[in-house]
C-alpha cells in the first residue's frame, strides 16, 4: 500500500515535472510564481555567503529563504546544499551558485587586461570557455564576470581586472566573455555571466576603490554604458551594481540606471545583484539612513537580489506591510532571478556530478589555450634587435629578477581556485625548453617585488658576467593591483630599479619581461634596458609564452589595451580624450627651456605640463613584434554617405622585416564637429591578421555609419551630418587620415 502510495507520488511528480518542462520560460515562471508564499519570495531575492556544509544554513535553504550562494565551491558541499533546496524544499526551487571566476577557475589565464591586449575576442571567448568548463564541473553556474569597467587610471588596482580605457574594445572583450561563459547552447557547462560593476565604478576619483565618481549622463551613455548594453543584446543573464555613488547616487539605489536605462531601454530580463552589502553601504554613503530603508531604495531602484546586506531577507516583509515596496516590486524581482534559473536548466540539472570534477581540470586543451592567451597578451615595447634571441650565438643566459620563479604571484589578482602547483614559471620554462640549447645560470637578486635588496644584487651582477643575455623578470606581486589594491606610485617597488641599473651597467643585454596589473611607468626601465616584453600577469601558462617569445619560438603581437602614462601625474591621460580649445602643438617650452626671469607669457598657452611631454610612454593600441610593418594611406570607397550606408575602407600592409607576424589593424574615426565636442579619436573597428615576410596584405573594413551615432545636445543617439575623419593604422597615434561625409 505505502509502496503504491510512493509509486503514485513518484508518477505524479514526474508528472509535474514534465509538465512543467514543457510550459514556455514565462509560464513557468508564473506557474511557480502563484505557488510562493511571501516568505518564499523574499528568500529567493536573497543571496548568502558560505564557507564548507552548516546545518543551520541548509535550514534556510529548506525554508526556501535563500535563493543564491556564493563562495564556496567543493561540489560535495554545493550538492548537500542544493539538495536541501531542490528536495527537502517546499516548492524545489533550486539554488543559483555563484563566485568571482574572473580569468579562469583552475587553470588560470592572463588577467582581463592582458586578455584584452590579445585585441582577439574568438581567443578570449575560448578562455572564457575553458573557464566555464572548469567551474561548472564544481557546481558552480554563475560567474560575477566580465568587469567591463572602463578604467583610466592605472592607480586604481582593479584597472586588472577590466579591459582598459577603450569603450569599443571593452564591448568586445565583454561579449566574448558573456559567449563564453554561457555557451552558444544552454547545457551544464553553462555559466550565467554578471556583467559588472554597473556603472562608472572604474571612474573612482584619486584611482581609489570605491571612492565617488562624476561621470556626466552624456559620458555614461557614449563611454560607459556601450559595453553593458552592448553585453546584454548578447544575451549576459545577469549585472551587478556597483559600489560607487555617481553624481551624488549610490548605483545600488540608481532607478534610473536600472529601471530606465537597463530594463525600459534595452529591454534586459535577466536579473540584478548588488555588490557585496551594496545595499547596507547606502547608509554610509549618508543616502539611506538604515539598513531597511536602504533596502526599500535598492528594490524600488530596481535591484533584484540583495548579495549579503540582508536588507531584503530582514526588511521587505515590513516594507510591503508599510507600501513602501509594492507587492509587483517583489514579484518582478522574484520573475527575473527564477526566469534565469530555468533558462540556466537549473530546474533540469541542479546537481554536479562529483565523479567528474578533477578531470576537468588542467586538460591538454585548457592548458593550450591559457598558453597561447598569454602569448597573444604580451607586447612587446621596446626593442634594440636582442629579441628573438638568436639561440646559435647566445650560450649562456642569466634568469634573474623576483618575478622568474613567482608561481603564485604571476597568476595575477582573482584567483581563489588556481593552483600555484600548476603554475609554469619562465624559469621552468626557460630551463625546459631550451636547457639543452643554452647554459641557464638563475640568481633572482631579489626574491619577492617588494623586496628591498639583502646582498642578491650583487650575486646577480656577478652571474651576469657569466651571460651573454640578462633575462630580468621584474614586475608587481599579485597582491598589488586587484579590489583595494590601489598605489599614488606606480613605478616598481623594492630595490627592482637598482636591480635593473645594476645588471644594465654590467654592459651585457637586458630583456626585461614585467608581470604586472597595471601600466606601470617605465622610463627608467626602457633607459636600462635592451628591450621590454610586458606580459601583465600572465596565469598558469605565462612561462612557457614567455620563453616562447624571448627565444622566437612565438611572435608577439599583443598591443596595449590602455595609454602607459609617463608618470603619474599625467593621470587621467587615455587616447580618446575631447580636444581642448587650446590643444597641445608641439612647440611648447618646457619647463628648463624657460629663460631665467623670462619676463614674458609665451610658453605656449596650450593644454600641457611644464614639466612632462604631452605624450604617453606608450600609447593605446600599441605594440611592437619581430618584423616592421608597412601601412599604405587608407583608401575608402565613397567620400559620402547616408545615414544608412556602410562605410568600406581599406589598407594595404607590408611585412617588411623577415619573419611572419601578426598585426592588429585599427580603424580610427574622428566627428569633426558636433553638437557637443567629440573625441579626437575612436576605435570603431579592428582586424588581426598574420602576413608572411615580404608579403603584402589588403586589409578591409566595413564600419556601418549608425556606428557614428553618439549622444550630442539633445541627449538622443543619433548620427549627426558633417565631416569625419578615418584612420587605419598600427596604433592610436600613427597613420594619416581619410575624410569622408555623412550628408
Ligand atoms: C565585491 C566585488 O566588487 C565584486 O566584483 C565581486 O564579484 C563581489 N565582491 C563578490 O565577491
Amino acid at each position: 500500500m505505502v509502496r503504491n502510495l510512493i509509486s503514485v507520488a513518484v508518477v505524479a511528480l514526474t508528472t509535474a515535472i514534465s509538465v512543467f518542462a514543457q510550459q514556455t520560460e514565462e509560464q513557468r515562471v508564473e506557474s511557480l510564481l502563484q505557488q510562493m508564499t511571501l516568505q518564499e519570495k523574499i528568500g529567493q531575492l536573497n543571496q548568502l555567503s558560505v564557507g564548507g556544509f552548516d546545518q543551520n544554513t541548509a535550514d534556510m535553504m529548506r525554508a526556501g529563504m535563500v535563493g543564491s550562494i556564493l563562495n564556496e565551491c567543493n561540489p560535495k558541499v554545493l550538492n548537500r546544499y542544493q539538495k536541501a533546496a531542490v528536495e527537502e524544499s517546499r516548492l524545489g526551487i533550486p539554488l543559483i551558485i555563484s563566485r568571482d571566476v574572473i580569468h579562469g577557475f583552475k587553470t588560470m589565464f592572463p588577467i582581463p587586461l592582458g586578455l584584452a591586449a590579445t585585441f582577439d575576442p574568438e581567443l578570449v571567448q575560448q578562455g572564457a570557455r575553458v573557464a566555464a568548463i572548469e567551474a561548472t564541473a564544481s557546481g558552480i553556474r554563475w560567474t560575477f564576470s566580465p568587469m567591463l569597467d572602463i578604467a583610466r587610471d592605472p592607480r586604481w588596482g582593479r584597472i586588472a581586472e577590466g579591459s582598459g580605457e577603450d569603450t569599443y574594445l571593452d564591448a568586445q572583450m565583454g561579449v566574448a566573455m558573456v559567449k563564453g561563459y554561457q555557451g552558444e547552447t544552454i547545457d551544464q557547462t553553462s555559466m550565467a555571466a554578471c556583467v559588472k560593476h554597473f556603472v562608472a565604478y572604474g571612474a573612482a576619483e584619486g584611482g581609489r576603490d570605491y571612492n565617488s565618481t562624476g561621470i556626466t549622463e552624456r559620458t555614461l551613455r557614449n563611454v560607459y554604458l556601450p559595453p553593458f548594453e552592448a553585453c546584454v543584446k548578447a544575451g549576459a543573464m545577469t549585472l551587478m551594481t556597483s559600489f560607487n555613488d555617481n553624481d551624488g547616487v549610490p548605483s545600488t539605489g540608481n532607478g534610473f540606471l536600472v529601471n530606465d536605462v537597463l530594463r525600459g531601454e534595452w529591454g534586459f530580463d535577466g536579473f540584478v545583484v548588488s555588490d557585496w552589502a551594496s545595499i547596507y553601504e547606502m547608509v554610509n554613503h549618508g543616502y539611506a539612513e538604515n539598513n531597511k530603508h536602504a533596502g526599500e531604495l535598492a528594490i524600488n531602484a530596481g535591484v533584484d537580489m540583495d548579495m549579503m546586506s540582508y536588507s531584503y531577507i530582514s526588511h521587505v516583509e515590513e516594507l510591503l506591510n508599510e507600501g513602501k515596496v509594492s507587492m509587483e516590486t517583489i514579484d518582478n524581482a522574484v520573475r527575473n532571478i527564477l526566469r534565469i534559473k530555468i533558462r540556466l536548466g537549473l530546474f533540469e540539472n541542479p546537481y554536479v556530478d562529483e565523479s567528474k570534477t578533477e578531470a576537468s581540470f588542467y586538460t591538454p586543451e585548457a592548458l593550450e589555450a591559457a598558453r597561447k592567451s598569454a602569448v597573444e597578451s604580451a607586447v612587446l615595447l621596446t626593442n634594440n634587435g636582442v629579441l628573438p634571441l638568436n639561440k646559435s650565438k647566445v650560450k649562456t643566459v642569466l634568469v634573474t629578477g623576483p618575478m622568474a620563479d613567482a608561481p603564485h604571484d604571476q597568476l595575477g589578482t582573482w584567483t581563489f581556485d588556481g593552483d600555484p602547483a600548476h603554475t609554469v614559471t619562465p624559469l621552468m620554462a626557460i630551463r625546459e625548453l631550451y636547457g639543452n640549447d643554452v647554459q641557464v645560470i638563475y640568481e633572482p637578486g631579489l626574491t619577492f617585488t617588494r623586496e628591498f635588496d639583502k646582498g642578491g644584487i650583487a650575486k646577480a651582477v656577478k652571474a651576469a658576467k657569466k651571460a651573454d643575455v640578462i633575462l630580468a623578470f621584474m614586475g608587481e606581486e599579485a597582491i598589488m593591483s586587484g579590489e583595494a589594491h590601489c598605489l599614488t606610485d606606480i613605478t616598481l617597488k623594492g630595490d627592482q630599479r637598482a636591480l635593473i641599473e645594476a645588471l644594465h651597467k654590467t654592459g651585457k643585454p637586458v630583456v626585461l619581461n614585467i608581470m604586472a596589473g597595471r601600466p606601470l611607468e617605465l622610463d627608467f626601465e626602457i633607459a636600462n634596458s635592451d628591450a621590454i616584453l610586458y606580459s601583465f600577469h600572465p596565469g598558469t601558462m605565462g612561462g612557457p609564452a614567455i620563453a616562447q617569445l624571448i627565444f622566437g619560438d612565438e611572435t608577439p603581437s599583443g598591443k596595449t589595451p590602455i595609454t602607459f602614462p609617463k608618470n603619474v601625474g599625467q593621470i587621467p591621460i587615455y587616447y580618446n580624450h575631447n580636444m581642448t580649445g587650446r590643444p597641445y602643438n608641439g612647440t611648447e617650452t618646457m619647463l628648463y627651456d624657460i629663460p631665467l626671469r623670462a619676463g614674458q607669457t609665451s610658453l605656449g598657452n596650450t593644454s600641457y605640463w611644464l614639466d612632462t611631454t604631452f605624450e604617453p610612454e606608450f600609447p593605446f593600441g600599441y605594440g611592437l613584434t619581430y618584423t616592421t610593418f608597412e601601412y599604405s594611406a587608407p583608401e575608402i570607397e565613397m567620400t559620402e554617405y547616408v545615414e544608412n550606408d556602410t562605410i568600406r575602407a581599406c589598407v594595404t600592409i607590408k611585412n617588411t622585416g623577415d619573419k611572419a607576424a601578426t598585426e592588429v589593424v585599427q580603424l580610427y574615426v574622428r566627428d569633426l564637429v558636433g553638437s557637443v565636442t567629440r573625441p579626437v579619436k575612436e576605435l570603431k573597428r579592428f582586424h588581426r591578421v598574420t602576413v608572411a615576410p615580404g608579403q603584402t596584405m589588403t586589409v578591409g573594413f566595413e564600419l556601418p555609419v549608425q556606428d557614428l551615432a553618439f549622444y550630442g545636445k539633445d541627449m538622443v543617439k543619433k548620427v549627426e551630418p558633417g565631416k569625419f575623419q578615418l584612420w587605419i593604422a598600427g596604433d592610436s597615434a600613427s597613420g594619416t587620415p581619410v575624410e569622408f561625409e555623412v550628408k
